[in-house]
C-alpha cells in the first residue's frame, strides 16, 4: 500500500493549521451558550479546571501518540494505536472513533459552516435592511427549511471548496488556508469585541453597555460550583474546543519528523484556542445582545434557539442598528470570521479519513480528498433535509459530544497504562522546546484518566435518556394539540433513523479496519511499539 508523503512546510504553518482546527464555529456559538445555560460566572471555574486537567494533558497525549504513529507509517487512528500495542486486538477499533466522529461532525458541521458563507452572501447584498427582529429569525427558519435551495447551493459550494483544498495537500492546501484565515478571523474578532464590550447604553439604540454581558461571563460564581451538570457541560466544551478525542490532532502530528518539538507546538496552538474562545469568543455575541436586551432577554434568546439563535437569528438583526454601512461591514466580519474558523477545523476532519484511505487502500491525495468530500454529502444530506425534526442536534449529541468522551477515555488509558508512562513521557519530551513541568507526568497518568472515567459514568444517565428520547416524550406528555403531537412523533422517527445510521458508519469503518488489518497481516506488515 501506498506510504504516503505528505508533510508541513514550516513550524508557523503546522501551529496555525492546529489552532485553525482547534480554533472553530465552537469558540464563537457554542463557547457563549455553553457559559450562559451553565449559569454564566458559575461556569468558568469548572471549564479553566477542566482546560488545566483534561484539555492541555490531552493535547500532549495526541500530539505524541500521532508523531509516533507517523514514525511507523500511520496517518489514522486505528493503526496509530495498534502500533502502540501491537499484539492487542481491540486498540484498532477503538481507533474507529477517530475517524467516525471526523466523518459525523463533518457532515453536519459543513452545513453550518456553509451558512456563513450564505449570510455573508445576504449581508452585502442588503437583505436585512429594514427587517425587524422576528423577520430576521424567520429568515433563518426559510433558509434552512429548504424551500429556497439557496442553502443546497450554499452547502455544496462549501463542501467542494472543503475537498479541493484538501486535494492540494497540507502544505500546499491546508496550510496556506490557515495562514490566510488565522490572522483574518482574530482580526475580525479583535474588531467585533472592541464594538462589543464598547457598545454604550443610549447609542444606537442600545439599552445597556455591552460591559453587562462581560461581566455576567467573567463574574466568578461559587454556588454552583459543585452541580455535576455544570462540569459536563464544561469537559464537553474543552473536548468540543480542542477537537481533542476526535482523532485529528493525531493525524495532523503524523506528519512530524520524530524530533520535531511537540511541547510547545501543542501549548502554542492549545493557548492560541483558548484566547480565541474565552477573550474575543466571550466578547463578541453576549455583551453585544445584552446591550440591546439586557441580562434576562438575552438568556430568553439562547432558551428559545441557542448559539444559533443568537448568530443567525439576532445579530444581522442587531447589526442593523449601527446603520447601513456598519451593518454591511459587521455581517461580513462577523460570518466571515465565522467561516474561517469552520473551515480550518472542518478540513482537519478530512485529513484522518484521507490518510486511512491512503495508508491501507492506497488511494491518491486527490481521489481521497473527493471520497471524503462524498461521503460527507451523503451523511450531511440528512441534516439537510431533516434539519427541523433534530437530525442536526442528533449528529452533534453522539459525535460531537459522547464519542470525543468515549474515545478521549480509552486512549488515555492506553497511553499511560498500556504503552506506558516511561515510554509515553519520553513521547512528550523528545524535541521539547520547554521544560514540560513533570506534574504533567503524574496528571497524565492519574488524574486526567480518573476524571475522564468519571466523567464518562457521570454521563450515562443522560445518554440513556437520550435513546429512549425521553426529552421528546415528555414533550409529546405535555402537549394537547393532535398536530403538535404527530409532528413530535415524526421527529421520534427520524431522530431514531439517524442514529441507526451513525451506527452503520461506525460499523462500516470498522469493517474497513478489519480489512485493512488482513491485508497487512497477508503482506506481513507489522509494527511494533519501539519509541
Ligand atoms: N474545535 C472545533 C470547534 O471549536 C471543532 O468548532
Amino acid at each position: 500500500m501506498s506510504n504516503h508523503s505528505e508533510s508541513w512546510g514550516s513550524r508557523v504553518g503546522l501551529v496555525l493549521a492546529m489552532a485553525g482546527n482547534a480554533v472553530g464555529l465552537g469558540n464563537f456559538l457554542r463557547f457563549p451558550v455553553q457559559a450562559v445555560q451553565n449559569g454564566g460566572g458559575a461556569f468558568i471555574i469548572p471549564y479553566l479546571v477542566c482546560f488545566l486537567l483534561m484539555g492541555l494533558p490531552l493535547l500532549f497525549v495526541e500530539w505524541s501518540m500521532g508523531r509516533f504513529g507517523g514514525s511507523k507509517g500511520h496517518h489514522s487512528t486505528p493503526f496509530i494505536l495498534d502500533s502502540m500495542a501491537p499484539k492487542q486486538f481491540l486498540w484498532k477499533y477503538i481507533g474507529v472513533f477517530g475517524i467516525f466522529t471526523n466523518i459525523a461532525v463533518a457532515a453536519y458541521y459543513c452545513y453550518l459552516e456553509s451558512w456563513t458563507l450564505g449570510y455573508i452572501w445576504h449581508s452585502i447584498s442588503g437583505t436585512f435592511t429594514g427587517m425587524d427582529r422576528g423577520q430576521v429569525a424567520g429568515f433563518f427558519s426559510d433558509y434552512t427549511s429548504f424551500d429556497g435551495y439557496q442553502n443546497v447551493v450554499f452547502w455544496v459550494f462549501c463542501l467542494a471548496l472543503n475537498t479541493y483544498v484538501l486535494s492540494r495537500g497540507l502544505s500546499g492546501g491546508v496550510e496556506k488556508v490557515a495562514k490566510v484565515g488565522m490572522p483574518l478571523l482574530i482580526l475580525f474578532g479583535v474588531i467585533l469585541a472592541i464594538k462589543g464590550v464598547t457598545l454604550k447604553s443610549g447609542v444606537d439604540g442600545a439599552v445597556y453597555d455591552g460591559m453587562e454581558g462581560l461581566n455576567f461571563l467573567w463574574t466568578p460564581d461559587f454556588s454552583t460550583i459543585w452541580t455535576p451538570k455544570v462540569w459536563l457541560a464544561a469537559a464537553g466544551q474543552v473536548f468540543f474546543t480542542l477537537s481533542v478525542g476526535m482523532g485529528s490532532i493525531q493525524c495532523y502530528a503524523s506528519y512530524l519528523r520524530k524530533r520535531d518539538d511537540i511541547a510547545l507546538n501543542a501549548m502554542s496552538a492549545g493557548w492560541m484556542n483558548e484566547f480565541v474562545e474565552v477573550v474575543l469568543g466571550a466578547a463578541v455575541v453576549i455583551p453585544i445582545t445584552v446591550g440591546y436586551f439586557g441580562i434576562d432577554g438575552m438568556k430568553a434568546l439562547v432558551a428559545e434557539a441557542g448559539g444559533l439563535g443568537l448568530g443567525f437569528r439576532t445579530l444581522p438583526y442587531l447589526f442593523q442598528q449601527w446603520g447601513p454601512i456598519l451593518a454591511i461591514v459587521a455581517g461580513v466580519l462577523w460570518f466571515g470570521l465565522l467561516f474561517f474558523a469552520g473551515v480550518t477545523s472542518s478540513l482537519a476532519m478530512g485529513t484522518p479519513v484521507m490518510g486511512f484511505l491512503r495508508d491501507e487502500f492506497g488511494f491518491k491525495r486527490t481521489s481521497a480528498a473527493w471520497s471524503f468530500g462524498a461521503i460527507v454529502f451523503i451523511l450531511g444530506l440528512p441534516t439537510v433535509l431533516f434539519f427541523k425534526y433534530g437530525v442536526f442536534d442528533e449528529y452533534d449529541y453522539w459525535a460531537g459530544t459522547v464519542s470525543l468522551v468515549v474515545f478521549a477515555m480509552f486512549e488515555i488509558i492506553l497511553f499511560a497504562w498500556v504503552f506506558g508512562m516511561d515510554k509515553g513521557w519520553k513521547e512528550i519530551t523528545r524535541g521539547a522546546d520547554i521544560n514540560v513541568p513533570l506534574v504533567f507526568r503524574f496528571i497524565i497518568k492519574f488524574v486526567t484518566p480518573a476524571i475522564l472515567i468519571g466523567v464518562f459514568f457521570g454521563s450515562l444517565p443522560g445518554i440513556w435518556d437520550a435513546i429512549v428520547n425521553k426529552a421528546i416524550h415528555t414533550e409529546i406528555a405535555a402537549a394537547t394539540d393532535g398536530a403538535v403531537i404527530a409532528e413530535l412523533k415524526r421527529k421520534i422517527f427520524f431522530v431514531n433513523i439517524s442514529r441507526l445510521l451513525l451506527v452503520a458508519v461506525w460499523g462500516f469503518i470498522a469493517f474497513l479496519v478489519y480489512k485493512a488489518y488482513k491485508n497487512r497481516t497477508r503482506d506481513g506488515r507489522f509494527t511494533t511499539n519501539d519509541v
